[in-house]
């Protein structure tokens, strides 16, 4: 699993390899009070930049990350990335998010059309959750319009590529801060 973080903490499992601390946003029970928003990336995502860049455009995943660190920056939140090809790594990272984070943004990849698990994982966290994609599922294959995230999401980015990931934390945070 590749994963970046914001911040190192006694809790973090081996699979977590890199942090930063950003912003100051008041938050209960979080010693350093920022809000902080967990991302998850689903397989294949990993090859962005090279993946039919026609669809998913030339950014590559960290450069979305470096995007949304910036983006978390300005908005005075800590941002959490992490990436696997795994349902079940997936599932065990969005569970750690459970008394830790605030909120998810997640692009779930093909898990969108096919995990009930990863839902079920979602909504077992009982926290906010903004689905994006880079393309338009809808504009593509039929299989790609059901989603099993978009009923338990709060919102849905779809089709404006690496921009909709700054767009989602914007719109997460706002949701957060009331
Ligand atoms: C995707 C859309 C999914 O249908 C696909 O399986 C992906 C990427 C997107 O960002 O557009 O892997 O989530």
């Amino acid at each position: 699993m590749t994963v970046t973080k914001d911040r190192a903490r006694e809790t973090q499992t081996k699979s977590r390899t890199k942090s930063q601390t950003i912003g100051s946003q008041t938050s209960a029970g979080r010693a350093s009070g920022a809000l902080r928003i967990l991302v998850v990336h689903g397989p294949n995502l990993n090859l962005l930049g090279k993946r039919e860049p026609e669809l998913y455009g030339s950014q590559t995943l960290a450069d979305i990350d470096a995007d949304l660190t910036a983006a978390a920056k300005e908005l005075c939140v800590e941002v959490e990335s992490v990436q696997s090809n795994h349902e079940g790594e997936l599932i065990d990272r969005i569970q750690e998010a459970m008394g830790h984070a605030d909120g998810i943004l997640i692009n779930p990849g093909g898990f969108t059309h096919s995990s009930i698990a990863l839902r079920d994982a979602l909504v077992a966290t009982g926290l906010p959750v903004v689905e994006i994609h880079l393309s338009n599922v809808y504009a593509r294959e039929s299989f790609r319009r059901l989603s099993y995230v978009s009923p338990i999401a709060i919102g849905v980015i779809s089709g404006l590529g690496a921009q909709g990931y700054r767009f989602g934390l914007e719109a997460l945070v706002k949701r957060l801060n009331g």
